[in-house]
């Protein structure tokens, strides 16, 4: 007897009914099915160089490979290759996210999918979260942080320069599809804006020049438990974030990391590493928020010799004075 699931050439396989658009609440910034008018695609060619664009009705894509008819494009299904009037092939997706932020119109520069990947990971950004971003530059961050938070977050961007707030706004509504319902961008230096907007945050995620400015307005913004993390691209900015929040001494003790991304080659017995890497983009580190009045343990190890010695001038825990280390040390 035959199994009932088992398919011959006489009974081919039913194919089952597509999958329906995503739900406008779900606020993605992700459609399926055929593609449509005002949607933005993305055509790869054969060297890999890729163009975006709204499809519009009637409207041409044109490339050194003569050109071809949005219309072509408009109401198929996303996943195909086209050829354009001068023979040139393209595939035809639907951007992903980490493509759009990293090909969208740029103020600032942006924080690439592999740290935005690390910062929703590493500092637990989940759905219905109170997340507080500065600055907010290109809003690439954002995009990630939106889809993370979903619509019943909130995501507090703060920006000081209202050209690159400007940008953001655009960026963020040309992925969402419109005004995202979890998204308020306030314009204004995290240090003085945070404080006057009376939020508490469950997240603050700092990615600027000077960090450490803002380590009070973080503190006093985030609830107990709740996690502060910046995106230094510097030793420099890392050192004097690291310490500040030592100094503080409302944080548990700062975790420090870099992520190094290494593609592979692999065609049949020629498997190794790419030669090319994006060998740094930046720091990241994270600490926890201590409890109104509360200290985390003190460290019982001794920093390394010289560590906070005659030649380092940045913040300096109370318990490391030189003549402390000294006693320690003697
Ligand atoms: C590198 S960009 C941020 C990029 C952004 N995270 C992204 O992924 O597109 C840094 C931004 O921080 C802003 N900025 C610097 N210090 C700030 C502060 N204290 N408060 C608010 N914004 C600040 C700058 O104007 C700049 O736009």
């Amino acid at each position: 007897m035959p199994d009932a699931t088992e398919t011959t050439p006489e009974t081919p396989a039913t194919t089952s009914a597509p999958l329906a658009d995503v739900a406008a609440e779900a606020w993605s910034g992700v459609h399926r099915g055929p593609l449509r008018v005002g949607e933005w695609v993305r055509l790869i060619d054969s060297k890999g160089r890729k163009h975006n664009f709204e499809l519009t009705e009637g409207k041409r894509f044109f490339s050194n490979k003569g050109h071809l008819e949005h219309d072509e494009l408009i109401g198929r299904e996303e996943g195909f290759t086209v050829r354009s009037s001068a023979g040139g092939e393209y595939l035809v997706f639907r951007p992903l996210l980490s493509e759009f932020v990293v090909s969208m119109p740029r103020g600032a520069a942006v924080i690439y999918p592999k740290d935005s990947a690390q910062i929703v990971a590493m500092a637990d950004v989940f759905p219905g979260a109170v997340v507080v971003e500065a600055g907010v530059g290109s809003g690439a961050l954002t995009c990630s942080l939106l889809r993370a938070v979903g619509p019943f977050g909130q995501v507090h961007s703060f920006e000081r320069r209202e050209e690159f707030a400007d940008v953001a706004r655009q960026n963020v509504t040309q992925f969402f599809g419109g005004q995202h319902p979890s998204w308020h961008l306030q314009l204004g230096d995290l240090a003085e804006a945070l404080p006057a907007s009376g939020l508490r945050a469950d997240r603050v995620i700092l990615d600027m020049l000077a960090p450490w400015e803002c380590v009070d307005a973080a503190a006093d913004a985030l609830t107990p438990g709740g996690i502060l993390i910046a995106y230094v691209a510097t030793t420099t900015q890392l050192s004097r974030f690291v310490e500040t929040v030592r100094v503080h001494g409302g944080f548990t003790e700062p975790h420090s990391w870099e992520s190094l991304n290494r593609d592979w080659h692999v065609e049949g017995l020629a498997v190794r590493p790419d030669h090319k890497m994006i060998g740094h983009t930046a720091f990241l580190c994270t600490a926890r928020r201590m409890a109104p009045g509360e200290k985390p343990p003190r460290k019982t190890r001794r920093p390394a010799p010289g560590a906070y010695g005659a030649d380092y001038f940045g913040p300096r825990p109370a318990d490391l004075t030189e003549q402390s280390l000294e006693e320690r040390d003697a």
